[in-house]
């Protein structure tokens, strides 16, 4: 099959586009190489995606709508996978704009391709933040995600909603996704694994918020792609739903799917699998919980194992160990 994946030199677009590429599949790679984190990081991503020609770049921004329809042209996608995003809890409060740019412009742009393409699946990355003040848990498909606690919470609520119009005016098959927490390899600065090692390595304490109380399901990246790959073949059809915890709109051939293993792990746990995994001790500085974040996320993933008879499993100390030697390896330390 051919692909647009957008955000490819990005973490989760980069491990996607790799898989499918080993699977045979052909993948177009449009991403803007944004200067959220570190590029060159990012170009190391594409680099090894371009060691084959099953591998095209495209480097520009999606707000660049002219850009996008040429390429979505010139590359005829079967499937469009947008992951692309101004990503980020905690930089939503310094930097809203990029949000609103990224999410809301950058993700309308992408619909009017797959629109106009009529491609055969559309899918796109949501994320558990867009549960915000929900306490019921486990978070499932089906509650309302009426309460989101940040900027980034509420344009990704907004680019399912948006998706959803555009599945029922136009009867594009789209699965937005939630992911939780993912971590692994080739994984985000700004995300606490890669901050707890770097600091960890260079004797410097690491911050940890909520007093260390938080929970997170943390999803590692291998298990996410399986997810994603299996549900790429389960396109949604409306009228057709797969069981009664079914998130199937009744009004379009679009679904919700939470990615997560269902095993939240407290912080402190996952710090202690870092402290393992380097051989020395971590230094700990405790804080009060940031605004915005929220205390615990626990993904219902019920929906995704009945769908592709699946669901994430790898423990969070071979996650953190595989992160840990990949970062050693990388950064040469
Ligand atoms: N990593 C997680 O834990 C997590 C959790 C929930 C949801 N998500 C979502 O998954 C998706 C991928 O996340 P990631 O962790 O790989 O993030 P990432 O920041 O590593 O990757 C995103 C990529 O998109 C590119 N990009 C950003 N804005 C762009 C724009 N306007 N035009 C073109 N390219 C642009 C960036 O350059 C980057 O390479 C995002 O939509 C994110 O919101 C991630």
């Amino acid at each position: 099959m051919r692909f647009i994946i957008t955000g490819t030199a990005g973490f989760i677009g980069f491990h996607l586009a790799r898989r499918l590429i080993a699977d045979g599949h052909f993948v177009a790679g449009v991403d803007g190489m944004t200067s959220y984190y570190d590029v060159t990081l990012k170009r190391a991503r594409h680099a090894l995606l371009g060691r084959t020609n099953a591998f095209r770049e495209h480097i520009f921004m999606l707000e660049d709508f002219e850009s996008l329809q040429r390429v979505a042209a010139e590359e005829e996608p079967d499937v469009i996978i947008h992951l692309a995003a101004q990503a980020g809890v905690r930089y939503s409060l310094e930097n809203p704009r990029a949000y609103v740019d990224a999410n809301l412009v950058g993700t309308f742009n992408v619909m009017e391709v797959a629109r106009t393409l009529e491609v055969g699946h559309f899918l796109l990355a949501s994320t558990s933040s867009v549960y915000g003040a929900n306490v019921h848990m486990p978070f499932r498909e089906v509650e309302r995600t009426d309460h989101p606690l940040t900027l980034y919470a509420a344009t990704k609520k907004a680019t399912e909603d948006m998706a959803h119009s555009y599945a029922h005016l136009w009867k594009i098959p789209t699965t937005a996704f939630r992911f939780f927490t993912v971590y692994g390899p080739w994984g985000r600065p700004d995300m606490a694994l890669f901050k707890f090692v770097k600091a960890t390595l260079a004797g410097e304490p690491i911050d940890v918020y909520g007093q260390g109380k938080m929970q997170r399901d943390f999803t590692y990246v291998d298990d996410l792609v399986e997810s994603i790959v299996r549900l790429v073949k389960c396109a949604p059809v409306e009228g057709q739903p797969v069981s009664e915890i079914n998130s199937l709109s009744p009004a379009a051939p679009y679904r919700v799917v939470n990615i997560g293993g269902g095993q939240p792990v407290g912080l402190l746990d996952y710090v202690d699998a870092v402290e393992k995994c380097l051989g020395m001790p971590v230094k700990k500085r405790f804080l009060d919980m940031q605004k915005g974040d929220v205390p615990a996320t626990f993904a219902c993933a019920d929906l995704l194992e009945q769908l592709v008879a699946y669901k994430p499993t790898t423990p969070i100390d071979v996650g953190v160990r595989n992160f840990v030697d990949w970062y050693r390896s990388y950064y040469q330390v």
